[in-house]
């Protein structure tokens, strides 16, 4: 079947684009449009038009093979302008998402309807760009500018819902799309091509004092990205001198942030996490099926696996300790899931189905009929092994049993289990249930068929999964401890925590590192630090003023003290007795104390990312750089737009 068809049904033309998997506005899309718009004009009987796709969806986006190639002519703006200038009225039938040029697309039609399930946005913002057809003019004359301004700016897709709600669609569908389409087409046959959008007047054009609020609200979220800046100047533009200026604004603005380092750095990270879990040893392995999920101990992370679990479509067992942990466990998923119903992101007949797919139990023989388990229980190694025992002996032989341990040697758990090879680690980041990444952890005896078995699972969950080795901390909380310990060197060297958090926020964090370890709390890694002083090197440099602070009771953001001092309202504040406790320590070793930029301060924090993750590539324990990237940027808030450390130092894979 060719890309784009042309059917005629009596007064009715139907232009159906078939460019699977997501419709993308590729070059044939776009002559094969041109084409048709040619023949749609030349033909008298036909009255109106109706663009409509074949497959999963609508036209969700640009051809990613074309990118960074010369553009080749029909280009995607002026295909649009040919549609809106086309004799006849033209219907966008939507279903799925309508993404980026494919909203832009269905903007240049002059109808709009939608499946009541579909999805429609501008997320050019995502890879650094503004929408490049036209989007940033014509939607503010569509709906309301606050909304076009909303949707730009953030990039996510709303609602068929929310879309008629504001004026972007004429009409939602419950029933077959094409029939609704045909349907609403024969009851405009009468009204004629009605107005272009672009000679319409925008909808509550903001005054300027109204723009400068917009503006610096969009700055604050954008944390040092560009594009949301280039997008609100772009539709003001478009609003302030009319739309032709405001369409060649916006084409040179999209040029510009194409090339800019920005846009490469979120396109790294974009393709890198579509690729990071796609293993060739993999390809072709069946993955086992799975109907039951076990999950072993139900804290803060078994809570959320379970939670997560469930949101997946899974029936999940919690084994707990006793019966109390039990309700524990099944009241913090209870919980989250009611989060979910709160926000309207499930009904309350799924939120009751959810609770009635979760079981608990103190009792192992609950998880003969697992298809895959992931042990939560304490960080230690005796009751790990007690634990995998018993899953050993009653699971079945080809579950899959997975430690979510943050530091402990998988490879040892796995060696004292009968079946090794199903033995792997699923390392989940807090909250399970919302954050996206996982490190998916081969074990020296695991086999493919696991492997195959949990980055389906990952899948499910719709979890990022990286594959990584085993080692102290795997990728993400190896490289954390690294610089962790330079950013501690720093301190005694002449910093403040504020100014190295402070350096670490003007970069791009959402938080800097001693405020994050705050708001973890102090106390646990001040216990891993006391268990493991007995191996220490003791010639290698140790900085204890985290002891101190924990020896001082200051426990973090709990207990309002911490390495900042916490005010009435929760917010930190630089706390002068923990600056005098970090110039005694430089005194007390004899240190001549030196001031660092916030320059300096970011060197050393990437230098140090930078070098340990070459170790990690140099061990295999990376598969390559865009792993470590990945896991960066999603489990520990490195900024997406700079592309992730390895990227972002040059990447030499
Ligand atoms: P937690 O202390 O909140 O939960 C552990 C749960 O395991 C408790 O409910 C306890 O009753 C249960 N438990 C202990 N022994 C058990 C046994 N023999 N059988 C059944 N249940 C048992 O701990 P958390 O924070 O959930 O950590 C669990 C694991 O996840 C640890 O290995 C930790 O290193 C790892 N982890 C923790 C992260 C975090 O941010 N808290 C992040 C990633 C991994």
């Amino acid at each position: 079947m060719s890309t784009v068809t042309l059917t005629l049904e009596n007064a009715i033309a139907v232009i159906t684009i078939n460019n699977p998997p997501i419709n993308a506005t590729s070059h044939a899309v776009r002559s094969g449009i041109v084409d048709a718009l040619d023949q749609i004009d030349g033909n008298d009987d036909i009255r109106a038009a109706i663009l409509i796709c074949d497959g999963k969806t609508f036209i969700a986006g640009a051809d990613v093979s074309e990118f960074g190639q010369p553009p080749k002519a029909p280009i995607l703006p002026d295909v649009i302008k040919r549609i809106e200038a086309a004799t006849k009225p033209f219907i966008a039938a939507i279903h799925g998402h309508a993404l980026g040029g494919g909203l832009e697309v269905a903007l240049g039609c002059h109808y709009r309807i939608a499946d009541s399930t579909a999805k429609l946005g501008l997320p050019e913002v995502n890879l650094g760009l503004i929408p490049g057809a036209g989007g940033t003019t014509r939607l503010p004359r569509l709906i309301p500018v606050s909304e076009a301004v909303s949707m730009i700016t953030s990039g996510k897709p709303i609602s068929a819902t929310k879309a008629n709600e504001i004026g972007l669609l004429d009409a939602i569908t419950h029933g077959a799309l094409g029939d609704a389409a045909r349907d609403f087409a024969k009851t405009i046959l009468s009204r004629g091509t009605p107005a272009w959008l672009l000679a319409r007047d925008p909808i509550d054009a903001p005054s300027s004092a109204q723009w400068d609020d917009i503006t610096s609200a969009t700055k604050k979220k954008a944390r040092g990205q560009v594009a949301p800046l280039a997008a609100i100047s772009a539709i003001r533009n478009g609003i302030e001198h009319g739309p032709d200026a405001g369409l060649d604004f916006e084409r040179e603005k999209f040029i510009e942030l194409r090339d800019s380092d920005q846009s490469k750095a979120l396109r790294h990270i974009f393709f890198a996490e579509r690729s990071v879990a796609k293993l060739p040893e993999l390809k072709g392995v069946e993955p086992n099926p799975i109907h039951q999920v076990g999950v072993i101990g139900g804290g803060i992370m078994g809570a959320g696996i379970a939670t997560a679990s469930l949101l997946a479509g899974f029936d999940v067992t919690i084994i707990e300790r006793d019966e109390a942990a039990c309700d524990n466990g099944r009241a913090t998923v209870e919980k989250h899931i009611a989060g979910s119903l709160k926000r309207g992101l499930i009904s309350q007949d799924r939120f009751d189905a959810l609770m009635a797919s979760l079981s608990t139990s103190i009792d192992y023989a609950a998880l003969s009929h697992a298809d895959l388990v992931v042990e939560a229980v304490f960080e230690d190694m005796a009751v790990k092994h007690d634990v995998f025992g018993k899953l050993s002996l009653h699971c079945k032989a080809d579950a899959v049993l997975a430690s979510n341990t943050s530091y402990l040697d998988i490879n040892e758990i796995a060696s004292r289990c009968i079946n090794p090879q199903r033995v792997i680690g699923l390392h989940f980041f807090s909250p399970a249930h919302i954050m996206k990444l996982l490190e998916v952890v081969r074990t020296k005896s695991a086999d493919a068929q696991s492997l195959a078995t949990a980055f389906e699972f990952a899948r499910a969950l719709g979890k990022i999964a990286v594959p990584c080795g085993v080692c102290d901390g795997f990728i993400g909380n190896r490289i954390m401890s690294a610089y962790r310990k330079h950013c501690e060197y720093m301190l005694e060297d002449g910093a403040l925590p504020d100014q190295i958090d402070a350096a670490m926020v003007e970069f791009g964090f959402p938080m800097g590192l001693f405020a994050m370890q705050d708001m973890a709390g102090l106390e646990i890694s001040w216990a891993t630090r006391k268990r493991l002083a007995p191996f220490r090197d003791p010639a290698e440099r140790y900085v204890a003023l985290g002891d101190y602070l924990c020896e001082m009771g200051r426990f973090g953001k709990k207990n309002g003290l911490g390495w900042y001092h916490y005010d009435d309202n929760g917010k930190a504040q630089p706390d002068p007795e923990v600056d005098a406790l970090v110039i005694a320590e430089s005194a007390k070793k004899g240190i001549t104390r030196r001031d660092f930029t916030s320059t300096e301060i970011l060197d050393v924090i990437l230098g140090a990312m930078r070098s340990e993750g070459d170790k990690i590539l140099a061990e295999g324990i990376a598969n390559n750089a865009d792993a470590i990237d990945v896991v960066m940027v999603n489990g520990y808030g490195f900024p997406r737009h700079k592309g992730g450390p390895m990227f972002m130092t040059g990447n030499e894979d």
